[in-house]
């Protein structure tokens, strides 16, 4: 089996303009990403630079123009069912309670009811929601409905997990708390991760690597820093050490240019 639970190689992704179908945006160009079986891999890059777009071809939601997607070793056609997603959006559906929506994805899977719920009420129990499993959505807090989201990623236990900044919607302190029990949570069971964030805090804070992309169009990785701070890491805590203080300068003189780039680029479209 390959030591890669996810590979992205050589990726190009063109889009056609919506109003003109002559006009072609380059978004991605070149393009090639590796996460081990296990590893934790967060991607930082400016506002509109193309980080969605690698997550959804990761996910096989997006097809790339060119290039390859293999998972374990094996190429990639269609969907990835070896992948669950989180988005930066919630994907509860506001109909039903915190329980059935996580319940929702193991019937899907062919679970007996009784063990789907079983089940399901363990996950919200992990991510500190037992109490809250008759809740609808509208009546959790964005905290509480990140909680439920995750526990219906995790609760599938796909090997490989695809989020996109996932917390950027939260208070600071909320987000804290998130991450440091999403890292309790990788810990103990090991997926690989591939997270995508414009926050380079986030970033070291939770990785074994951060890759940098550059500013758009035709994004490429332009850097890739390897995150030796030592685990368990306390998100909040980890910041104030002098390794954690070093990477940040390191990864920082690479983005910084990437970030100016990437925010002119959005006053033009205004
Ligand atoms: N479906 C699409 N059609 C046309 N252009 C797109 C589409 N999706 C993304 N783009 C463009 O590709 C670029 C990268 O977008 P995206 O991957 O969403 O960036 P990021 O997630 O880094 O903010 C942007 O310029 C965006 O406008
Ligand atoms: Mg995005």
């Amino acid at each position: 089996m390959s030591e890669f639970a996810l590979e992205l190689l050589d990726i190009s992704c063109t889009f056609v303009s919506r109003d003109d179908a002559a006009q072609r945006h380059v978004a991605v160009a070149g393009t090639t990403l590796r996460i081990r079986a296990g590893e934790f891999v967060s991607v930082v890059g400016p506002t509109g630079c193309g980080k969605s777009t690698l997550l959804n071809i990761g996910a096989g939601l997006l097809e790339p123009s060119s290039g390859q997607v293999q998972v374990f070793g094996q190429s990639l056609a269609g969907v990835n069912s070896r992948a669950g997603y989180m988005f930066q959006a919630d994907a509860l559906m506001p109909w039903f309670s915190a329980l059935d929506n996580v319940m929702l994805g193991l019937l899907y899977r062919g679970m007996p009811q009784v063990q789907a719920r079983d089940e399901a009420q363990a996950w919200l129990h992990r991510v500190g929601l037992g109490a809250f499993g008759d809740r609808y959505p509208h009546q959790l807090s964005g905290g509480m409905r990140k909680r439920t989201a995750l526990a219906q990623v995790l609760a599938l236990d796909p090997d490989i997990i695809l989020m996109d900044e996932p917390f950027s919607a939260l208070d600071v302190q909320t987000r804290q708390l998130m991450e440091n029990e999403v890292l309790a949570l990788w810990a103990a069971r090991k997926k690989a991760v591939l997270f995508i964030t414009h926050d380079l805090d986030e970033a070291i804070a939770m990785s074994d690597r951060v890759v940098v992309l550059s500013a758009g169009p035709a994004t490429h990785p332009i850097g890739e820093f390897v995150i030796d701070l030592p685990r368990p890491r306390d998100v909040a805590e980890v910041r104030s050490q002098p390794r954690f203080v070093e990477l940040h300068k390191q990864i920082w003189n690479v983005l910084r240019e990437e970030v100016l780039k990437g925010y002119a680029q959005q006053l033009e479209k205004i």
